[in-house]
């Protein structure tokens, strides 16, 4: 299958933008149905994405900012390797309900497709895991996470292979490099939703700006 085709094989993948996405993962958190389909479907972005962050960075004290962090599986991950100064953004209410109690210590509500009201310089890591895909969040979103992390700090964060070309992702990496705000220190292919027959790129980079 090419990964063109990867749209048609998660219903959500068919979603356009906006509230109709943000709908959709409102339901999809009744009766757990998120997590319970993540554990059936064998979804594997949060592991494979800290075991990357985790090999470049050992310094458990630093704070961390899980854009997009759902139900909070990217966060137990970080916690139960140590991590323990971690915020959590997501546009959907519901999903941050399902949030563990003691894995962030802030939540917040925010679309991550706009200018968030977060200080300059705050964070020295970003998460991004499943956030990067059909009719979710957009390139320029990466501005902003360079604007709200220190210098030095590393982003690690998937993008479905199916949309990275057709949404401008490989443009914007690029860009981004090309004006010294971040070096490429990573960029793999990631198992994903291997049961599914979808991949991520995997990619972890560190901000110089
Ligand atoms: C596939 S889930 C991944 C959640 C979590 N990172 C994980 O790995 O389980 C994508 C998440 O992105 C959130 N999301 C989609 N578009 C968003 C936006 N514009 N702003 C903030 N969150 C958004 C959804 O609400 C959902 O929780």
């Amino acid at each position: 299958m090419s990964q063109k085709d990867i749209g048609n094989k998660i219903p959500i993948y068919k979603l356009k933008a906006g509230k109709e996405v943000e709908d959709y993962y409102d339901e999809w958190t009744i009766e757990n149905k998120y997590d319970k389909d993540m554990v059936d479907w064998k979804y594997s972005g949060p592991q494979e994405t800290v075991t990357l962050f985790k090999k470049h960075n050992s310094k458990k004290e630093i704070k961390i900012l899980d854009a997009g962090c759902g139900t909070g599986l990217v966060g137990v991950e970080l916690k139960k390797n140590g991590y323990l100064n971690l915020d959590g953004a997501d546009f959907s209410q519901k999903m941050l309900d399902l949030v563990p109690k003691n894995i962030y210590e802030n939540l917040f509500k925010i679309d991550l497709n706009q200018k968030v009201n977060i200080a300059d310089d705050t964070y020295e890591g970003i998460t991004c895991v499943g956030t990067f895909t059909f009719g979710h969040v957009n390139p320029p979103a990466l501005d902003e996470m360079i604007r709200i992390c220190k210098n030095e700090s590393l982003i690690c964060f998937t993008i479905n292979i199916g949309i990275y070309e057709e949404y401008g992702f490989d443009k914007k990496i690029k860009e981004l490099e090309d004006n010294n705000s971040w070096k490429i220190i990573e960029f793999i292919k990631s198992d994903y939703i291997a049961s599914k027959g979808v991949n991520a790129w995997l990619v972890l980079a560190q901000v110089t700006k």
